[in-house]
């Protein structure tokens, strides 16, 4: 790190985090407390000021070039500046053509487009690559909510991570391998740890302090001429590696496939390149399938009915996901907000029924429900749990 770099971290972990903290105290004490305008005008203008005076010299040094990990960093911390002067309305994507933060904007096209993510903060800088420096990790407030969601969106990712790197070894082993029964516990176990994380998120969070002081740092925001959607915890390609390897849903489907392409530069480079890599094998449902003559080798009860337990396990964080996370902390408090706010409820930008759409068909297809409208695997699942003899 430069020193130019290392003065700017300094910032983002103090005053940046100072500034943000206040600002949100002003906001909590108004009744309507989606407002943002006309309170705290002079913590907004130094907190811009101070950021660009940082960027400035960053931005002279034009080096990119200190490792990835380095630039990828500093990228985190241009975009947590850019995303908190997006939450102030410091700056707003549908009052201006460019980003009025030349310099932050010119940096983060720099760095983003050398190495290969989008020019915004994306989830990973928050949670899976955000360095702690004695006990504490970036954060855009000391709101005791910001961390309780940060930790438990860190847990999940990382427990999706270690369901999926488990699944991803089945391919070469083959699914009557001995030592894919290993792998599939392994993969249960992961889908377990979500499921627990997911509740104490659930248990732990509370609905207003977060719906008003967490959620609108992750709308999207404009970077020189762009808008770049809001970070959201799937930026990981875990996700959907679960997903295809299971066979619970298609690359080649319409609505899925454009999924993935829209996430592919939010995710960090070594993720694109396993999802890449998954999006062209086949599926371990698929081979189930096929091995039907099997069915009565020890080998094919034993995976299978592991197998089919997986993917009641990623339905259940699916549901739990949509269900749960999304009906408490965002339909909910959505159906009470004033209508001149509502159109900026949603980090990725679509309007709220149309997210909701989207999520449901996915819960949809990891849970494998029977559905006439959208394809899912509810028949095939019915169909390999009838060839197992203890069912
Ligand atoms: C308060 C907690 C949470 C809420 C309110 C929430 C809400 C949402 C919403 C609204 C989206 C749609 C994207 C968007 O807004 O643009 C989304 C996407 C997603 N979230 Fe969450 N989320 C929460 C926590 C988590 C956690 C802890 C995980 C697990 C690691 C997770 C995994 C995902 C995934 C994988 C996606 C991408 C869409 C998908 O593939 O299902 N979320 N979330």
């Amino acid at each position: 790190m430069t020193a130019h770099s290392q003065a700017f971290d300094r910032w983002i972990r103090t005053r940046f985090c100072d500034f943000n903290t206040e600002l949100e105290h002003l906001y909590w004490q108004q009744d309507d407390k989606a407002n943002v305008d006309n309170i705290g005008g002079d913590l907004k203008q130094q907190l811009e000021s101070e950021g660009r005076s940082l960027i400035l010299p960053l931005l002279n040094e034009g080096n990119t070039n200190n490792g990835f990990d380095n630039a990828f960093d500093l990228l985190g911390n241009v975009g947590l500046y850019m995303a908190a002067c997006r939450r102030h309305e410091i700056t707003e994507p549908s009052r201006e053509q460019s980003s009025p933060l030349i310099e932050a904007s010119a940096l983060a096209m720099h760095i983003g487009a050398s190495i290969g993510v989008t020019p915004r903060f994306a989830t990973a800088h928050l949670t899976t690559h955000n360095k702690a420096l004695n006990g504490s990790y970036k954060r855009f407030t000391h709101l005791d909510d910001e961390k309780v969601f940060i930790d438990y969106n860190t847990k999940g990712i990382l427990a999706y991570k270690r369901a999926a790197d488990a699944i991803i070894k089945i391919q070469p082993l083959g699914i009557s391998h001995p030592i894919t029964a290993d792998l599939l516990h392994a993969a249960k176990q992961g889908l377990k740890d979500v499921i627990e994380s997911n509740k104490l998120l659930f248990q732990k969070l509370d609905t207003d302090r977060f719906f008003n002081c967490v959620r609108p740092y992750y709308k999207p925001y404009r970077v020189g001429n762009e808008v770049y959607r809001g970070a959201n915890a799937g930026d990981f390609a875990g996700i959907n590696v679960i997903d295809l390897q299971l066979g619970l849903c298609f690359a080649n489907e319409p609505s899925y496939s454009q999924m993935l392409v829209d996430k592919f530069l939010y995710m960090m480079p070594e993720d694109q390149l396993i999802l890449r890599e998954c999006m062209r094998g086949t599926s371990i449902m698929d081979e189930f399938l096929a091995a039907h003559d099997c069915h009565q080798q020890q080998w094919y009860q034993k995976n299978l009915s592991l197998f089919l337990d997986v993917c009641k396990l990623h339905g259940k964080t699916a549901i739990q996901h949509h269900n749960q996370l999304v009906e408490r902390y965002i339909t909910l408090p959505s159906a009470g907000i004033a209508q001149q706010h509502m159109e900026k409820i949603t980090a990725s930008g679509p309007p709220l029924h149309e997210l909701l759409n989207t999520l449901e068909k996915l819960r949809d297809r990891r849970a494998a429900h029977q559905r006439d409208d959208i394809r899912t695997r509810y028949a095939d699942i019915e169909a390999l749990k009838s060839t197992l003899v203890s069912m």
